[in-house]
Formats: structure tokens, sequence, C-alpha cells
């Protein structure tokens, strides 16, 4: 049976290094909530059958906005945690109670805070990873010189970039290894999935990305992130 590919965004996060009390997803971006273009995306794409969004308990931001253009492949659940892979973990218990995901099915965890995916983008993983037996990210090498800071921001070192790369998301892995990574102990104060799937021993693909599908930290990120919005729409009604 062909494996089937799904999405879940974990967006239980407070963002509190953008300095602003709203949750960080909810951020007004191109007129839309940040967590709208992700949702947006992955939802249009023909290759994914079902979108889940992790929020926090007690999230009242969510039903501030219509999402019933999206009502045929996105289920919402209340169950984040008290990190990004407890959140993803919990919504993967409820996923596979609720919905017809299977152990070889792909799940591709996006942030909510990156709303700048492209199809071709998300095409190109999905194309790349298909037939993989880890599964893998995307990701871009890392273009800056490193500096390793000390004592009153003073250099320290200047390390090697040699081999390193960003990792960015969509991470895509099949449901039941994701599961069982992530359900390690260790894995929890995680930031990424392939961290824990690496903890397993093995080695997910890195799958090479660009700097638009960058994430929002910071609040300068969103002016960023609205202009490269501005040319992905004019490129595609350019087409
Ligand atoms: O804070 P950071 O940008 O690393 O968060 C990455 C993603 O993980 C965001 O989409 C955020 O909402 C989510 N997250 C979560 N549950 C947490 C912390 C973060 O779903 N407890």
């Amino acid at each position: 049976m062909m494996s089937k590919f799904f999405a879940l965004i974990p967006a239980a996060g407070s963002g509190s290094r953008m300095g602003n009390k709203l949750p960080k997803q909810y951020l007004s971006l191109a007129g839309k909530p940040l967590i709208y273009h992700s949702v947006r995306t992955l939802c249009h794409s023909s290759e994914i059958t079902g979108v889940f969004v992790v929020l926090a308990p007690g999230d009242n931001e969510w039903l501030k906005y219509d999402w019933s253009e999206f009502y045929s492949k996105l289920v919402v659940f209340d169950c984040g945690g008290a990190t990004r892979a407890m959140s993803i973990l919990n919504g993967l218990k409820v996923a596979s109670e609720s919905s017809s995901i299977g152990d070889g099915d792909w799940v591709l965890v996006h942030d909510a805070a990156r709303p700048c995916l492209s199809e071709s983008l998300l095409n190109k993983l999905l194309n790349e990873l298909a037939d993989d037996e880890v599964g893998g990210l995307l990701a871009v090498p890392l273009a800056d010189t490193l500096k390793r800071g000390g004592t009153d921001n003073r250099v320290e070192k200047t390390e090697s970039r040699k081999d390193l790369w960003q990792a960015q998301t969509p991470q895509m892995f099949r449901f039941r290894l994701l599961v069982d990574a992530l359900y390690r102990p260790g894995s929890i104060t995680m930031t990424d999935d392939a961290s824990a799937v690496e903890a397993l021993g093995l080695h997910p693909k890195l799958v090479l990305s660009d700097v638009c599908n960058l994430k929002i930290t910071y609040p300068q990120d969103l002016i960023l992130a609205e202009l490269i919005l501005r040319a992905q729409q004019e490129e595609s009604y350019g087409e």
C-alpha cells in the first residue's frame, strides 16, 4: 500500500523572543495570522492527506479567525505540551486515535513560525524523500562565518562552517519512527525532530532549501517575510 503524507504544525509556543504578549503564531503577516500561511501551503498540496494543528490548551486566539476554507483537510487539537517535542508527540498520539494515519505514513512537521514555505520547496522535499529509508529535512548550508562568543561578547574562537547546515522545517519522518524517536526522555527538550531521530543512530537526509523559508523569531523577521510572500505571490500570478 502507498504511504500517505500528513502534516503536523506545532503551534503551542508562546514566542517569548518576539517580546509580544500575543503568541507568535498569531502575529499579523500580510493581513493574516502568521500560522495561516503555513496552513494554507500545506492544505493546498494535493499530495498531503491531512493537516494537524496542535494548539496550547486554553488557546483563545485560533477561533477568532475563519478556517473554513481548509476544513476538508485541517484538524485541530488542543493538546500542546511544555516543549515543542511534547506538543508534537501529544499531537501524533491524538492523530493516531482520530485519523487513518498508519505507522508507515509520512509526517511532515512544520513550524507555525515558517510562513514562507513555497509549494516548490515542499514538492522538492516530498519527491526527494518519498522513497528514503530514514526521512529528512529542508536545510541550507551555513553562509556566514561562525564566531564563538566568550566573556563580554568577546570572540573566543572562529569555528569552521564546513559541512554545517541550518535546519529548517518541514522535517519529514514516518509516523512510527517519529513517535519512537520523540518518546525517548532525552528528546523532550530537543529543538527539532531530526535530532530525536539522530539520537536513534540514524542519519536524516538534508534536502537543499533556501533562505526564503525563514523562521520568524525577532520582530524584524516579519518585514522580510512580508516581502518574500509578496514576491512569491507575484511569481505565481505571473505563471
Ligand atoms: O519557539 P520556536 O520558534 O522554536 O518554536 C517552534 C515551533 O514549535 C512553533 O511553531 C511553536 O509554536 C511550537 N511550540 C509548541 N509547543 C511548545 C513550544 C513551541 O508547539 N511548548
